[in-house]
Parts: C-alpha cells; sequence; structure tokens
C-alpha cells in the first residue's frame, strides 16, 4: 500500500477526513503520543486497525471526539463526575472509561459493553475529528508492542506502507498516553497512569480515586524481588491493554533502582563492564525528579537506541509512587520486561 504523506494544513486534513469517512486508516498526531485512526462506528474500518498494528482484537480502543458534547453519542447517562471530568480536564490527556450505547460497535470496544472516550488538546486531531464528522478510534499508532510513537518519523518508520496516511505535525507535547480514569466503577479508578494524577482528579471530584491495584501490584512485586523476573502474566489488571507485552525496545533492557548516587554508579559499572564485552551500551538517566521530561522523552529515547543499534539499556528508575514519575516508570518497567535490579 502506498501511504500517503501530508501535513496539518486544512485541506491537507480535509484529504485525510475524506479517508477516515471511507474507511481508511490515517495516523495522526495528539497531545500525548500519535495515533492511529479509523472510524470509531464502522466496525470494518477498526478491524483494519488491528490488522496495521498486529494487535490481538480483544483490546479495545480510545474513541476520540472534537466536541465535549459529542459525548452524547457513546454514552447514554452523563453523571456528575463525568461532567466534572469533562469541565476540568478536556480537551486533554485524560480518557474516561463509560458504559457504551449499542451503536458503537463491539469491534471498538473489544466487545465490553463500555467505551474509553477523549477529547485530545490538538488542533491537527481535532480538526480531522471535525472534518470526518465521526468520533475517531485510535490507539498509538505503533507496531503492537514497540514503544509508543512520538514523533512522526516513529510513526513513519513502523507503518509507512501499512496504512492509508500519516499526517506530520510537532512532536508530541507530553510523550505518554493519555491517563485512562474508569467511572463505570463505585470507586473512579485509574487504569492507566498518565501526566494527569490521582491527586488532581480527586481535586476535581471531590472525592477519593484509586489506582488500578495490578499497577501498584507491579511495582511491589519489584520491589519485593530485588531479582527481578515477575512476569505481567502474574497480574490480572482490569484494562485489557495492560496485559500484552508493550513498549519493548529491540535492545535488552535492565532498570536501575535505588539511591540515586548508587544507581549511578551502577550504571556506570554495568556499562563498563558490558562494553568490555564489546556490547553497545544505551543509558537513561533522567534529572532527579524532572518528570515531565522524563514522560517527554521517554519513548524517543528508547527509539533513537534502538536506531543506534545498542545491545543492552540501562535505565534510572524513578523514584515516584503516584505522580507523574510513577506513570512514567509504568512504561519503563514494561520496556525491560520487569527486569531490574536493585542497588541500595
Ligand atoms: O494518549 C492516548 O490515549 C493515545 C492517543 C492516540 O490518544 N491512545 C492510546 O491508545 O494510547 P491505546 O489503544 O494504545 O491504549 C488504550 C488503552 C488500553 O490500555 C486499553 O486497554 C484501554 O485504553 N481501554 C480502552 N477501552 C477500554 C475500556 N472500555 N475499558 C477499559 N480499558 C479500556
Ligand atoms: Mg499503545
Amino acid at each position: 500500500m502506498n501511504t500517503l504523506h501530508l501535513t496539518t494544513e486544512i485541506k491537507d486534513i480535509a484529504k485525510a477526513a475524506n479517508i477516515i469517512r471511507e474507511g481508511g486508516l490515517v495516523a495522526f498526531p495528539t497531545e500525548t503520543v500519535y495515533g492511529l485512526g479509523a472510524d470509531a462506528m464502522n466496525a470494518e474500518a477498526v478491524a483494519a486497525v488491528y490488522e496495521a498494528k498486529g494487535r490481538p482484537s480483544d483490546n479495545p480502543m480510545i474513541v476520540h471526539i472534537a466536541r465535549a458534547s459529542d459525548i452524547g453519542q457513546l454514552t447514554p447517562m452523563l453523571s456528575s463526575d463525568i461532567v466534572a471530568i469533562i469541565e476540568n480536564f478536556w480537551p486533554g490527556p485524560l480518557t474516561i472509561v463509560v458504559k457504551k450505547k449499542p451503536e458503537v460497535p463491539d469491534r471498538t470496544t473489544g466487545g465490553l459493553d463500555t467505551v474509553a472516550v477523549r477529547m485530545p488538546d490538538s488542533k491537527p486531531a481535532l480538526d480531522l475529528i471535525n472534518l470526518s464528522g465521526t468520533p475517531i478510534a485510535a490507539p498509538s499508532a505503533n507496531l503492537s508492542g514497540s514503544p509508543s510513537p512520538t514523533r512522526a518519523k516513529d510513526v513513519i518508520a513502523d507503518l509507512d506502507g501499512r496504512i492509508d496516511a500519516v499526517i506530520s505535525g510537532d512532536d508530541c507535547r507530553v510523550g505518554i498516553e493519555s491517563t485512562v480514569l474508569d467511572l463505570t466503577s463505585e470507586v473512579p479508578t485509574i487504569l492507566r497512569p498518565g501526566i494527569i494524577t490521582a491527586e488532581s482528579i480527586e481535586a476535581a471530584l471531590g472525592k477519593e480515586v484509586i489506582y488500578d491495584p495490578s499497577l501498584k501490584e507491579a511495582a511491589r512485586h519489584v520491589a519485593l524481588d530485588p531479582a527481578g523476573g515477575v512476569q505481567e502474566s502474574d497480574f490480572q489488571p482490569k484494562s485489557p491493554g495492560m496485559k500484552y507485552k508493550h513498549y519493548a525496545p529491540k535492545a535488552d533492557m535492565l532498570v536501575v533502582e535505588g539511591q540515586r548516587d548508587k544507581v549511578k554508579a551502577e550504571i556506570e559499572r554495568l556499562k563498563g563492564l558490558n562494553e568490555k564485552l564489546g556490547n553497545r551500551v544505551g543509558v537513561i538517566l533522567f534529572e532527579e525528579k524532572a518528570f515531565i521530561e522524563a514522560a517527554h522523552d521517554f519513548f524517543a529515547r528508547l527509539r533513537d537506541l534502538d536506531h543506534e543499534e545498542v545491545d543492552l539499556i540501562l535505565a534510572g528508575a524513578l523514584s515516584d509512587t503516584d505522580g507523574v514519575g510513577f506513570a512514567v516508570m509504568n512504561r519503563m518497567l514494561k520496556s525491560a520486561g520487569y527486569n531490574i535490579v536493585r542497588v541500595s
């Protein structure tokens, strides 16, 4: 397939919108990561997204809308929590899981009776949804399992020739995917951590918000088992997307956790040792507490290191239990396949 390369100019977005309306696939920038979009109400188009990504088809997609009021097309009941979320966080990097209307195809929601919805904070994304005249289902625009794409070139590297068009815009401002918040359970529950944290959602809703226990479990097991080796299959996460091998670079990857000076020293030691044996080693070590920058850079760093064909990536863990650093650690641990050592 010949992939059409488009800009964010409105005449190009109009071409892309035509493709979406006809059931085709278009990659486009959002403020979090690039998405691979299809008409969310067209089951065949959505099936083609799974195909292009090589993604298991029980993994549900996020449906993107351009006006908050369009959520009424997708869900039958607007609770006061939903309204408060929309008022406080949309457009923005927060996805909500709500009860779905029968019109939303099972293909889009992976057969669940709920649907994930978000209004992105990105002009090209909003233009595309508006001109398409339909909600757009979009997972991240990468091959399943590889790091999420935060730059147009990352999308092209994975999907050129597999999709109808790619809209090349700016690098993504946030760099990790949206926070996914389940509003269908008694207590609002974060299924995927992101740049919008439990604390800020609690402030907006005026009530307790929890992290899905499996998210904390993952971190806790790793902390308990200094040898690492925790398998994702040990957890029973509620968000189906959390159970697959995810974000993995081609290189082997090890996360080093502990007090910062010791982490630095251990990374230097392991780097020297490996280089002596002829391995190429890449290091990911963010400034302490620079969580926003870490979120912005993490996936791009993984992809750049793969491009440099390193054999091993050594990454310093971020110490944060519930903020943006926690969201980055969620990705870092998955990328490394929960391969972690602790220095103390
Ligand atoms: O920032 C983002 O959210 C990006 C951009 C493109 O908007 N999209 C994205 O999509 O990350 P994806 O498909 O890579 O991740 C969707 C996540 C998965 O973890 C999936 O399991 C979860 O949302 N999800 C979707 N629908 C759900 C539902 N009905 N119930 C529970 N989890 C759901
Ligand atoms: Mg993804």
